[in-house]
């Protein structure tokens, strides 16, 4: 693989010179390699953003594992949570190469500087909510993260190739449930339909705001990081949706959805973006509760992060 030299030996614009070689040419960027400024700091806030998300879409789900309706779907709904810990610790561990450390990362969200996605700033309600979020959150989380696996950044495509994988049986586990309830009685039917209502904008909304309102999307698809543009990769998912919302009998909740032949592409009703912005202000119906949550959780893990930094040094002590 090529790498850069130091700006200090070739000077910055021959450096940059080379960046943009490399990424014109598909080439990855490796964390030893020169890169702008605004590149990094463009990839440590969506890495951290990304981590945060996959931390904070613990909860909404934990908050059924007590109550999931038989051992195997406990099982599998731990093993799904679990993951989303997994995709977390990829993630610090990849923006962790950019320079930014875990532990302030984690100074960022527990202060509640740092975002992280919206969709988990909703309650979720009843059992069916495990297959709309699993059909419809992780399904817009592929949507997204497939494209990453290409992205410029080495670290971040690497991590993502992983977690897509699980991504993918989290995607299916989901539609199976929403399948079993949908092949039930009267009110297991009118549960799932209830939480593909209350899911599905809410997951359009996942891809980000509009094109002409994303003026940084450009410059991110310009760096590779982005491969295609919110409305494209929205488009792509109701795209994936409308046949698998067919298979398993719920109606997706547009009355404007329509197949236009002309596009080839399905055409979606209007989002209600001023319901997002309010969530993104923090005012959605759980920001309160997810950040109180996590605080908490960072708090009773004192002592564990504690041990393993004192078991560590004794290590190295023993070691030395
Ligand atoms: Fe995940
Ligand atoms: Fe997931």
């Amino acid at each position: 693989m090529t790498t850069i030299d130091t700006p200090v030996e070739h000077g910055e614009s021959e450096a940059q010179a080379r960046f943009d070689e490399l990424i014109a040419s598909d080439a990855r960027i490796e964390p030893r390699d020169w890169m702008p400024d605004a590149y990094r700091r463009t990839l440590v806030r969506q890495m951290s953003q990304h981590a945060h998300s996959e931390i904070i879409g613990m909860q909404p789900e934990a908050n059924w594992i007590t109550r999931a309706p038989s051992l195997k779907r406990k099982a599998i709904l731990m093993a799904k949570v679990q993951d989303e810990a997994g995709h977390g610790l990829y993630l610090y561990s990849a923006a962790q190469t950019l320079g930014i450390t875990r532990d302030a990362m984690t100074e960022q969200l527990i202060a509640g500087t740092a975002k992280y996605s919206s969709i988990f700033n909703y309650p979720t309600l009843s059992w069916a909510d495990m297959g709309a979020i699993g059909w419809l959150v992780d399904g817009a989380a592929i949507c997204n993260q497939v494209p990453l696996c290409r992205c410029s950044y080495a670290p971040y495509g690497r991590a993502m190739v992983r977690i897509c994988k699980e991504e993918s049986f989290h995607q299916r586990q989901g539609f199976e449930i929403l399948l079993t309830l949908m092949r039930g009685t009267p009110e297991q039917r009118q549960m799932a339909q209830d939480a593909v209502d209350r899911w599905y904008w809410p997951s359009l909304m996942m891809f980000g705001p509009p094109d002409e309102e994303s003026p940084n999307s450009a410059r991110s698809m310009g760096w590779k990081i982005k491969r295609f543009s919110n409305d494209e990769l929205r488009q792509r998912f109701v795209g994936m949706l409308v046949p698998q919302a067919e298979a398993l009998g719920v109606s997706l909740p547009d009355p404007q959805l329509r197949w236009d032949g002309e596009r080839q592409a399905y055409e979606i009703g209007p989002i209600d973006w001023s319901e997002l912005h309010e969530v993104i202000a923090g005012r959605g119906p759980c920001n309160a509760q997810r950040m109180q949550r996590r605080r908490e959780a960072h708090e009773d893990g004192a002592w564990v992060r504690e041990a393993a930094a004192a078991y560590a040094a004794k290590r190295a002590e023993a070691a030395a």
